[in-house]
């Protein structure tokens, strides 16, 4: 059955206290929308639509940035999740399957819930709806004929005392058939409390009409929804508990699970190894059997196979670490290549470089990659040798096999296989140091400085 996915983000989410709009808040280094986006497109969305409102051009614009095919509607004035879904509906012209809702500020639930309800649809429900058990509180109530079907979905601030006790709530997510979902949300009436259209009366509306309407029940983690930033902090901490679930049944060993944060899009093979304290930010790849040591930050970067990065080290965007290279402590890299077998294991920085198979760059090296307006490049062959202390001035060539001596300043390009030194030529004065500190002891024994 073809689907078809409304994104209900037109609200402002005054309690955020913030001037981003709700939706672009991020949970594990990606706007909440992006992590709806993200459901919707693995589900196989033919169209979706996502409706914006408050701060509508920002949204739109972050929405189209994460996914170019989105559509865009929007609801001039918040009448109503009734209303939004409504401003979707021409967005859905000609469409023939399923409408599926989802709510922007409710990122975590999987594309397996709403598979599930797809089934509740093959098995014969013209509307599904997901609930979820909750104490009694703000959400609306599920009401459930003698059969266990659904009847009807009621407000909280609607509901008699016995519907308010109920436990069977509405995440707000809902699925049906397009044609009938458009014809009955065409046939909402105002609420007489608020003017407001829900979106959940048309339940009552489809029962009046004979269809058969049918409740998906799942873990109220994946219904969470973000109204203030506490909701955001813990949904942050559902996010991170499930994608180190994800990583460990994947196959990766985490040594202290609680410790590592990972982003939206953080891909980890079979048999990575990740020591303790390791942050993942956004667009990391790593792959099988490579190990990230203990408080390494990684963003933006892929690390190859059998490669071992850290402890304490940090890699920027574009850090492209080769097969089995070395990465050591206090070492950053960014915008550079690091291939094959090379090793830069202390106190470095490589930036905007590409260093070649076997090379080895000694300890506190540092790529002068900024001429204070301009970005530059060095490009080191293979097996090159960098001795420890050294500043590489960029733009820069170093050919293969070539070596540089530790305390240099090399601005020049170094044929390969060529020695480069620039440091003062060492002069050796025979017996003046035990001369000089002869004569300062003797200072010292009579009281004065020199
Ligand atoms: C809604 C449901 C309620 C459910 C709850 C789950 C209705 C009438 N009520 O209530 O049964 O338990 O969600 O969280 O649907 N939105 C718009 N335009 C509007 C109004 C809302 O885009 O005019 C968007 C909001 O940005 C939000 C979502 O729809 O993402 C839900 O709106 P919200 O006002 O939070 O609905 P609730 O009153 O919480
Ligand atoms: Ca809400």
């Amino acid at each position: 059955m073809a689907l078809a996915t409304i994104i209900l983000a037109a609200g402002q989410g005054k309690r955020m206290q913030s001037d981003l709009p709700k939706v672009l808040h991020e949970v594990g280094n990606a706007p909440m929308l992006a992590h709806v986006l993200a459901t919707a497109r693995q589900l196989d969305s033919a169209r979706i639509v996502v409706v914006v409102g408050h701060g509508g051009d920002q949204v739109a614009a972050a929405a189209r940035d994460i996914d170019p095919d989105v559509l865009i509607a929007t609801q001039q004035n918040m009448l109503g999740t009734g209303d939004a879904v409504a401003q979707a509906l021409p967005a859905l012209a000609g469409f023939e399957g399923d409408t599926l809702v989802l709510y922007g500020d409710t990122p975590l639930i999987t594309p397996q819930t709403i598979a599930r309800m797809q089934a509740a649809r093959a098995a014969g429900a013209a509307l599904v709806v997901l609930g979820f058990q909750n104490p009694p509180g703000g959400y609306g109530r599920l009401v459930l004929g003698d059969d266990g079907r659904l009847e009807a979905i009621v407000e909280a601030k609607d509901a008699d005392a016995a519907t308010y006790a109920l436990t069977l709530c509405n995440s707000g997510v809902m699925l049906g058939d397009a044609r009938l979902m458009a014809e009955l949300v065409g046939a909402l009436e105002p609420s007489a409390q608020t003017g407001e259209l829900y979106l959940t009366s048309i339940v009552a509306l489809a029962r009046a009409a004979g269809h058969a309407c049918a409740v998906v029940e799942c873990p109220a983690d994946e219904t969470e929804g973000v109204n203030t930033r506490a909701d955001l902090a813990a949904i942050e901490a559902a996010f991170q508990a499930r994608a180190r679930r994800n990583a460990l049944e994947d196959g990766v060993t985490l040594q202290a699970p609680d410790t590592v944060l990972f982003s939206q899009d953080t891909a980890l093979g079979r048999d990575v190894v990740v020591e303790p304290n390791v942050v993942f930010a956004a667009g990391v790849s790593v792959e099988s059997g490579a190990r990230i040591r203990a408080f390494s930050h990684l963003e933006g970067c892929h690390v190859a196979s059998g490669a071992v990065v850290g402890p304490y080290a940090r890699l920027r965007p574009g850090a492209d670490i080769g097969v089995d290279a070395r990465i050591g402590n206090f070492v950053e890299i960014k915008a550079a290549e690091i291939a094959e077998g090379a090793k830069v294991n202390h106190l470095s920085y490589v930036g905007d470089a590409v260093i070649g198979p076997r090379s080895n760059i000694g300890a506190g090296t540092i790529f002068c990659n900024y001429d204070g307006v301009f970005k530059h490049q060095a490009v080191l062959g293979a097996d090159v040798f960098i001795g420890s202390n050294s500043a590489l001035v960029s733009p820069l060539r170093i050919g293969a096999g070539a070596m540089v001596g530790s305390g240099s300043v090399i601005t020049r390009d170094v044929p390969a296989g060529d020695l480069a030194l620039s440091r003062a030529r060492q002069e050796n004065k025979p017996g003046l140091g035990a001369r000089l500190m002869a004569r300062l002891r003797d200072m010292k024994a009579a009281g004065k400085r020199p």
